[in-house]
């Protein structure tokens, strides 16, 4: 992949951090940061033995402030179509991403930041974040699939006031909504997130890979299709040395040790 401008990729264990750093734009999403999400997870899918991501906006002012708004004036019709569909596309391969992926918010996520915000599968937030749609005070809605994912996270009444109001909500109306499950303080953002991302990879990578599964396929599809999906992948998991150890462990009263398979 190109050299990377605007993201850093950094692994500890087996948690990989990647920090968004365009600080003199508020980390604002330009094609070229797109471009380089999709190559960066791309490049973490081939990574066996990771078990989690961590993404978070580099300085505490920002996570990201939305889209670029200098590279949307330039935007017509059809490059409007063609730019919201690579945004679309990207975001939906870090939804589809294997293992869990949290972002960390310190400071704005707007308008393009909260859809890649809502693109990981848990968000936890500084005291300082906040959070917002501004698009339709630009004269275009939200494009990376945010009108589509607000509703499945804080439910359909406060994704359409977001929306249409443009209106910021603090951290705690954030975690009220339950936009993001934790608030903590500046300070503490990234290492508190990496507890809270450890409180799920000690567990089968396995299993979350498949719960993780499980879940999204139930948003999109009638229940009867999800029990069968559900089943299906209770079963691969039946069996799996990775049961047998947590079983196993508990039955023996120690901590097991996944190996992932
Ligand atoms: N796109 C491009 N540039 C952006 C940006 C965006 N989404 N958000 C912030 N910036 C730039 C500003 O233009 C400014 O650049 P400059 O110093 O070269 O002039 C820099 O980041 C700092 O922003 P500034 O507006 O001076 O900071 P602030 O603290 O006064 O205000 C915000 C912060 C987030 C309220 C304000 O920047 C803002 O409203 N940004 C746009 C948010 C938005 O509408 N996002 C959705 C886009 S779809």
């Amino acid at each position: 992949m190109t050299e990377l401008e605007y993201l850093s990729v950094e692994k500890e264990n087996e948690i990989a951090i990647v920090a968004i750093d365009r600080q003199g734009k508020l980390n604002a999403l330009n094609y070229k940061m797109l471009q380089e999400l999709e190559g960066v997870f791309t490049d973490l899918s081939q990574d066996e033995n990771l078990r989690g991501v961590i993404l978070i906006g580099r300085g505490n002012k920002s996570f990201v402030a939305g889209a670029d708004i200098e590279e949307l004036a330039d935007l017509n019709r059809q490059s409007g179509r063609s730019q919201s569909g690579e945004g679309q596309r990207v975001f939906t391969l870090i939804e589809n991403f294997r293992t869990p992926v949290l972002a960390a918010v310190n400071g704005y996520a707007l308008g393009g930041g909260c859809e890649l915000a809502l693109a990981c599968h848990l968000r936890v937030a500084s005291k300082n974040a906040k959070f917002g749609f501004p698009e339709v005070g630009l004269g275009i809605i939200p494009g990376f699939g945010g009108t589509v994912r607000l509703s499945r996270v804080v439910g359909f009444g406060r994704a359409i006031e977001m929306i249409l109001t443009g209106n910021m909500i603090t951290a705690d109306r954030a975690e009220h909504f339950g936009l993001v499950s934790a608030v903590f303080e500046p300070d503490e953002l990234l290492s508190r997130s990496k507890d809270f991302l450890g409180s799920i990879t000690r567990h089968s990578p396995q299993a979350i890979q498949k719960a993780i599964q499980s879940l999204y396929f139930a948003q999109d599809s009638r229940a009867i299709e999800s029990f069968i999906m559900e089943n299906d992948l209770f079963g691969q998991l039946t069996g799996t040395e990775d049961m047998k150890e947590g079983v196993g462990a508990f039955l023996e009263k120690r901590k097991p040790v996944f190996k992932g398979v």
